[in-house]
């Protein structure tokens, strides 16, 4: 493994290793991505046997330029940044936890020790950086079998694993899902047994999980494991409710559930940007609460998408999920979700065409994406007829914009110069004039400039009784 090891930050830290008379070791995610040939997050995880703290001075004195080390004295952690890596030093360390606490009794150990309080095999492998051992492995549980055998396993019993930090249960998902792996039945049983007990992780570590999974080539994995563990029904009852479909007269409808991890999927597949998956998942959260059957009709979802977008915020909230333009990003996308399909379905007018642009603005494109991805019918016929009438609505799209510039638009008439016009002060009516002229752009009643805009103001005005100052 010795080769492997270029960062020079490993060379630095043999020279201390063997001035302390210190073993030190890199251990956990860094080398579990060098054994599979993965990027790696610039994360180097260091134990040492004896203080973290002092190891990390030391190495930090050593290197080009001043690097500061920032210390957590309690947990005996000391890190610094080198070259774009964050490298964490910690004592070898023997843990153990109390019932209703995620704080730890530490004390010193061993590196078996250490390495069996971490969280799956995969994760536990640690390589020598200490002459004249360096780049031995040491694996006591055979991690590399289990990344072989592609398989999440803990290194102990693993009710004990996931009692010690419960957001463990998180990980084993998040990992499975991320390096397409799958997880032990015994791992999964234990799970499925310790549901409960993610109540004492903080919501915010538990998103970050869920947004990782979420990042993954195939997020619908991760979903069916959280699903099939009970995570999912802890931390985000709304998707189950998603589940299932019912039969009345002999007419049924999609399973939702199954159909939002499809449009995840698809999403995923053309996107990474994480607040458009977070729409995926979204789009059809209100189809629940909005379901009904209306006899001659079949099942209907009436306004689901303008009670979706109602949901997102609290559903944001609870997540510990970011309360600002992300999430109105989502808002928008939930609320518009359904138009280009109706676009599609309809006559594609130009009037329509704009008005979804001057709502969609900039995010347009992501709209296009989302509403493509919500494409999962199996009826080949209804699934040709969707897209060639989606590219008819881009088509439309594209020429409208060049035309008419609507994207970031703001019409051409503002409310000052309605005041200023008819010499008012700020007012309802000045708001109605103002909506009117959009209105009228959009509609293709008046062409989109100044000149036809104003024309129209003065008409307005005048019918509301007001007078050209
Ligand atoms: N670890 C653990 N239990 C946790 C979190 C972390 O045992 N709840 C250990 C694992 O050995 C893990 C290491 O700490 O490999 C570093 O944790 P972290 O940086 O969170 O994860 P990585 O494994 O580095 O994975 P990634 O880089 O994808 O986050």
């Amino acid at each position: 493994m010795k080769q492997h090891l270029t960062n020079p930050v490993f060379e630095i830290i043999a020279q201390v290793a063997a001035e302390m008379q210190l073993n030190a070791f890199v251990i956990g995610g860094f080398v579990r991505d060098l054994l599979l040939h993965r990027d790696n997050k610039k994360d180097i995880d260091i134990v040492v046997l004896g203080s973290g703290i002092d190891f990390a001075q030391q190495v930090a004195a050593r290197l080009e330029g001043k690097v500061p080390v920032k210390y957590f004295r309690n947990f005996g952690t000391a890190m610094l940044n080198y070259q774009g890596w964050k490298v964490e030093f910690v004592g070898a360390r023997r843990e153990s936890y109390r019932r209703n606490s995620r704080k730890p009794i530490v004390e010193d150990g061993t590196l078996v020790d250490d390495q069996n309080r971490r969280d799956f095999t995969i994760n536990a492998m640690a390589i020598d950086l200490t002459e004249p051992t360096v780049g031995r492995l040491i694996d006591p549980f055979n991690g590399i079998r289990d990344l072989e055998r592609k398989i999440i396993c803990t290194p102990l019993d693993p009710d004990i694993t996931f009692s010690d930090d419960p957001l463990r249960m998180m990980r084993a998902v998040r990992f499975a899902t991320q390096l397409d792996f799958t997880i032990d039945p015994a791992c999964l049983e234990a799970i499925r047994r310790n549901a409960g007990r993610l109540s004492i992780v903080s919501m915010e570590r538990i998103s970050d999980e869920f947004n990782l999974i979420i990042g993954a080539a195939v997020p619908s994995r991760g979903f069916r494991l959280m699903d099939e563990t009970g995570l999912l029904e802890l931390i985000f009852p709304e998707f189950c409710e998603l589940k299932g479909s019912e039969i009345i007269d002999g007419k049924g409808h999609k399973d939702n559930f199954y159909h939002t991890l499809a449009v995840l999927d698809n999403v995923a597949a053309v996107s990474d940007n994480l607040w458009l998956r977070w729409a995926a998942i979204l789009h059809d959260i209100a189809k629940p609460a909005t379901r009904k059957f209306v006899s001659g009709t079949g099942w209907t979802f009436h306004a689901h998408e303008f009670k979706g977008a109602k949901m997102v915020s609290p559903i944001f909230r609870k997540l510990k999920l970011p309360l600002n333009e992300k999430m109105r990003y989502v808002e928008k996308l939930v609320l518009l979700h359904l138009r280009p399909i109706v676009l599609a379905e309809d006559v594609v007018t130009d009037s329509a065409v704009r008005r979804l642009l001057f709502e969609a603005g900039d995010d347009i494109d992501d709209l296009m994406l989302l509403c493509n991805a919500d494409i999962t019918s199996k009826n080949p016929v209804k699934v040709k007829r969707y897209i060639e009438n989606f590219g008819l609505v881009r088509n439309k799209l594209r020429e409208i914009e060049e035309k008419d510039k609507l994207r970031n638009w703001q019409p051409p008439i503002t409310g000052e110069l309605i005041m200023e016009t008819f010499g008012i002060p700020p007012s309802k009516v000045v708001g109605v004039i103002k909506n009117l002229i959009t209105e009228a752009i959009l509609e293709g009643q008046i062409s989109n400039d100044y000149d036809s805009a104003y024309r129209l103001m003065l008409v307005e005005g005048l019918k509301l009784g007001l007078k050209k100052e």
